[in-house]
């Protein structure tokens, strides 16, 4: 058995820490085990958002990158938005700023601007309309009578809505590192591995990858596929972390990692010692400028009537 990296005590000190400072705490699904294990809720990019829209608790602990932080900072202004570890970034979410974007824009006048959420607050500002990979094909086929879509910041998911909507985005090369690392003879080997098994790949893979899976989907998309599927086992393309939280959702099914070395290293910056000072000092806050935020909440709002 793999030995904790946490004692039990501190465990318990977050949840009575947590109660006190009327407190919740949101992890993403990559998150480490022990970060995963004090979350009340875990979940994929949309369904936090959501959560922490939602939420009653006067304090949020993100536990995740900092576009996430963010992305609840401008959905819920009245509340504290705090991350134990603020240099926990999304290298994708960097490879754009606001100034390109616009400069983009400038470019393509009549073109709407569609937006991973993976991106600054200062770009979502500069967006018509928001998404997550969950939902980046609903909403591109929402603008239908729209002439030209930009599609920033992620290269490989504007690949893959393009080819699933037909459309023709106006990309920017902005990339996962981490998902790069699935490779296809990862894929290859491991399914000659394991013959029975599903593969699941996430849209940030490599279009090559992302051809030889049975099923494209957001992390929490491959939770829900992976309980509804007959399939006993399952070839996971995305960051490893997922793998615990498929594995305590389905501990009769066998999930495999397409590759190892899908690890995204800012998300492995919280643990439950950063979750206790975060909780014990109320920082660091992430709060989004009210200007920036106004606009930058547009976007999503938009996004959520949508789906
Ligand atoms: P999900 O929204 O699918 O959880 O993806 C977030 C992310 O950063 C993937 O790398
Ligand atoms: Fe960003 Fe990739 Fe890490 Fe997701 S896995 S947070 S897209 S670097």
């Amino acid at each position: 058995m793999m030995k904790k990296q946490y004692s039990d005590e501190l465990t318990k000190t977050i949840l009575e820490l947590k109660k006190k400072r009327d407190a919740i705490i949101l992890a993403h699904n990559y998150q480490l085990p022990e970060v995963q294990d004090v979350a009340d809720f875990h979940g994929d990019s949309l369904e936090l958002s959501r959560k922490a829209s939602k939420t009653d608790a006067k304090v949020i602990v993100f536990c995740g990158v900092h576009f996430m932080a963010e992305t609840a900072s401008i959905l819920c202004p009245q509340k504290l938005i705090i991350m134990p570890d603020t240099f926990a970034g999304c290298p994708m979410a960097n490879m754009i700023n606001a100034d390109q974007l616009k400069k983009l824009k400038e470019e393509h006048p009549k073109a709407a601007v569609v937006g991973y959420v993976n991106t600054s607050a200062e770009v979502k500002a500069e967006l018509d309309v928001c998404c997550t990979s969950t939902n980046a094909v609903a909403v591109v086929n929402a603008l239908k009578d729209k002439e030209e879509i930009i599609f920033v910041p992620d290269k490989y998911l504007a690949d893959y809505v393009s080819k699933q909507t037909g459309r023709d985005l106006i990309s920017w090369n902005g990339f996962c590192p981490t998902h790069l690392k699935i490779l296809p003879e990862d894929i290859k080997r491991e399914r000659k591995f394991h013959p029975f098994a599903k593969v699941m790949v996430h849209p940030e893979c490599l279009p090559q990858v992302v051809s030889m899976a049975d099923a494209v989907l957001s992390t929490s998309m491959m939770g829900k596929f992976a309980k509804e599927s007959d399939a006993k086992e399952f070839i996971i393309g995305t960051e490893v972390g997922l793998i615990y939280r498929l594995k305590q959702d389905n501990p009769t099914k066998e999930f495999y990692p397409a590759s190892e070395r899908a690890v995204c290293p800012n998300m492995k910056r919280t643990t439950q010692e950063k979750i206790f000072w975060a909780l014990e000092e109320l920082k660091e806050e992430v709060k989004v400028p009210e200007d920036v935020r106004v606009r930058a909440k547009k976007s999503i709002d938009r996004m959520l009537e949508i789906i």
